[in-house]
């Protein structure tokens, strides 16, 4: 098993190109689905989660291929098999996405019922009944859900909570759907903008997209075409605290402010200095921070996907700061691994309560999911001395080649099994 060294203490200092967005992605390869033409995806973000995602369409029938670095073909003409595998799903949830896309494509879908995961139970109940809603009878037998429908029809859905997957699962089965379905109490995220935006590519009508009611009118069918995803704001985000962190100057290329505003008002509070540059957004830092009030919650709220990420940062913030997670139950596991390092964090209930400390030193430590990775990584820049991350096949999944970015801007990084990191210790640290 790689993982992945760390030699924490350097100011960093440069440009960081931000990748496409993941769980734009995601949800736009799944949507393509319903067309009936080749589909070309721009600026798609090389990572796990994308080459399971194409593994997935394949396996469909859809040929599916990274034709350069960042751009996925999509030809769905020839899909053939409803029925998405156990192995691809467990892997990653957001396989369940394209339960809705084949339903409302072919009339037919069988996806396993996807399990908790490590940041909490994670039920698709939203996804399912508003599937209901639309005309289509699901059942569960063996652990998979089989979804069957003549065709969907429009109807109204309301959410109790703004889910984003239900969100996105839910439009894009209703761009097929005869007639209108209104979505209320809807997602809001940037993520949803772009999916609505992709489908309407393709000849779909969704209007109010980015608002908490979307109104979809059904199309017969949806033709190819050509789109390019928006850049991911979680990454941006995570580079903006690694430039926090490190009491650096970085330049983060193809962030958009308008979509991070939430993040980016918690990090100027806690003393960063952030600007929007020509193409980005240029984060510095140079004085400790100061420690800060978070309280997790649906977009435009401040995103539970930076909550472990900002908590790295606060560690070493003057005071204390409070984290309070309402979008996850049990996003805390990143806890005791940043307390390994030096961190002063404990947990009550929903809350992390972070009394900020001097300095963090470098430990070997566990990254239980993708955004603890991030924290831990984080930390590992800011941390004197050397860390070791295991668990780093959760941060392959959503961050594109953040070792040699992170090289690029001077860290001291790299990634390697521990059989080779003697070799790797003396070349790279
Ligand atoms: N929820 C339900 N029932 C449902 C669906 C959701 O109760 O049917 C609850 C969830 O349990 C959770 C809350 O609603 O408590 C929000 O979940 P949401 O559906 O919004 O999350 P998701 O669509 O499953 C996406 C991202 C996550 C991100 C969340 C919240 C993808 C592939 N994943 O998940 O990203 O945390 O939205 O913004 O788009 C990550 O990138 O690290 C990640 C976990």
């Amino acid at each position: 098993m790689e993982k992945l060294y760390i030699n924490g203490g350097r100011e960093l200092s440069g440009v960081v190109r931000i990748s496409g967005s993941k769980n734009a992605a995601l949800a736009i390869m799944a949507g393509a689905i319903l067309a009936e033409d080749v589909v070309t995806l721009y600026n798609v973000p090389r990572i796990l989660d994308t080459q399971i995602m194409v593994e997935l369409l394949n396996g469909l029938g859809a040929s599916t291929r990274f034709v350069d670095m960042n751009t996925v073909t999509i030809d769905p003409r020839n899909i053939h098999c409803l029925e998405a595998p156990y192995e691809l799903v467990s892997k990653m949830r957001a396989s369940f996405s394209v339960l809705g896309p084949l339903l409302a494509r072919f009339g037919f879908a069988r996806v396993p019922v996807p399990g908790g995961c490590d940041i909490g139970a994670r039920p698709v109940n939203f996804h399912i009944e508003g599937l209901k809603r639309l005309g289509a009878s699901l059942h569960t037998e063996h652990g998979i859900y089989t979804a069957e429908c003549n065709s969907l029809h429009g109807n109204s859905i309301y959410f109790d909570f703004q889910s984003a997957g239900a969100t996105q699962h839910l439009m894009t089965a209703a761009a097929l759907a005869d007639g209108v379905t209104t979505i209320d109490n809807c997602a809001t995220e940037p993520e949803v903008v772009d999916l609505a935006n992709f489908l309407n590519s393709l000849g779909a009508d969704i209007q109010g997209a980015g608002t908490t009611t979307i109104r979809v009118s059904g199309k017969k069918r949806l033709h190819g075409g050509e789109y390019s995803i928006i850049p991911d704001r979680m990454e941006a985000g995570t580079f903006a605290i690694i430039a926090a962190i490190t009491c650096s100057d970085l330049k983060l290329q193809n962030a958009v402010y308008s979509h991070m505003k939430p993040m980016i008002s918690k990090i100027v509070e806690a003393g960063a200095d952030v600007t929007e540059d020509f193409n980005g957004l240029r984060v510095k830092c140079n004085v400790r921070l100061n420690g800060i009030n978070i309280k997790t919650m649906p977009h435009p709220g401040f995103p539970t996907d930076m909550h472990q990420p900002i908590a790295a940062l606060l560690s070493i913030a003057s005071g204390t700061s409070v984290i309070t997670e309402n979008v996850y139950e049990s996003r805390f596991r990143y806890v005791n691994e940043l307390n390994r390092m030096g961190a002063n964090i404990k947990v009550e209930g929903r809350t992390a309560v972070i009394t900020g400390v001097e300095r963090l030193t470098g430990a070997p430590v566990t990254a239980t999911d993708l955004r603890a990775g991030a924290s831990l990584i984080c930390a590992a820049l800011a941390a004197e001395g050397e860390t070791e991350i295991a668990g780093i096949e959760h941060i392959d999944r959503g961050y594109e080649n953040y070792v040699g970015k992170l090289a690029a801007l001077g860290a001291s990084i790299c990634k390697g099994s521990e059989d080779s990191w003697e070799g790797l210790k003396v070349c790279s640290l």
